[in-house]
């Protein structure tokens, strides 16, 4: 599967070396040659966001929260993401009063989908710190780090195979009418990273029983 970066920062880098195993990867990010940089360091491709988006069967949208809708601009726009699979990893969560910044049962996540019709969109992997996600095995205690994630249900499958190929286990919590309580759920998380807690032991889910997934 081809996957496409908008951001090449933490997050990005982290789930870009991990993906590079089974996965064609692409990063791109606003400066060209801090990209192409990081792409080969973790021996991946690295381009524009247009051209990132132009590869991706998958596109994730790995920059701040707060240049999501521009990002999709720089893209090309909302036509850039017809018929593709986008995930959305960004937490809204302001860290002045560590609450989601949407209201009302609003999620980022929905209005990405609302913003890009053509596209099948998800949400995961915004639950554990960047740390959590560079840990090569995420075997906690001997068990599987599971992650939550939200999706269209036409691209459940290809998510959970995404989470699956970082080494954790995928548990839906429903569609993305739900994305709204992980980003309200991750606000907890950051609050208690902003405290200085271990980023391992904050909010992760395991899985039930010891078990290996692969
Ligand atoms: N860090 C975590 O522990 C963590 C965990 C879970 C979820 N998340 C979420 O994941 C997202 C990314 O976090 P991060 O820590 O990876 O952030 P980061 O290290 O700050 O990286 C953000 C990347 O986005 C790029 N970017 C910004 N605006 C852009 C635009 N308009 N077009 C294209 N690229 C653009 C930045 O480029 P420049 O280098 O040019 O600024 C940078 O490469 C955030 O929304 C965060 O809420 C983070």
């Amino acid at each position: 599967m081809n996957i496409g970066f908008i951001g090449a920062g933490g997050m990005a880098k982290a789930l870009a070396r991990k993906w590079a195993a089974k996965h064609e990867v692409m990063l791109s990010g606003r400066d060209l040659d801090k990209t192409k940089a990081a792409a080969a360091s973790l021996g991946v491709r690295s381009g524009t966001a247009q051209e990132a988006a132009s590869f991706g069967d998958v596109i994730v949208l790995a920059t701040r929260w707060e240049d999501v809708f521009p990002a999709i601009e720089n893209a090309g726009g909302p036509a850039a993401f017809d018929g593709k699979t986008v995930i959305d990893i960004n937490n809204p969560v302001s860290i002045e009063t560590f609450r989601t910044t949407r209201e009302n049962g609003g999620s980022l996540t929905q209005a990405i989908a609302d913003a890009l019709p053509g596209a099948k969109v998800a949400k995961a992997f915004n639950m554990s710190q960047v740390a959590v996600w560079e840990d090569p095995d995420m075997i906690y205690d001997g068990r599987q780090l599971v992650t939550l994630y939200t999706s269209d249900e036409e691209i459940d499958e290809t998510v959970a195979g995404l989470i699956a190929d970082v080494g954790s286990e995928p548990l839906r919590l429903g569609s993305n009418a739900h994305a709204y309580q992980l980003e309200a759920a991750a606000a907890i998380v950051i609050k208690f990273l902003f405290a200085g807690r271990d980023p391992h032991t904050v909010f992760n889910f395991i899985q039930p029983e010891v078990k290996a997934i692969r």
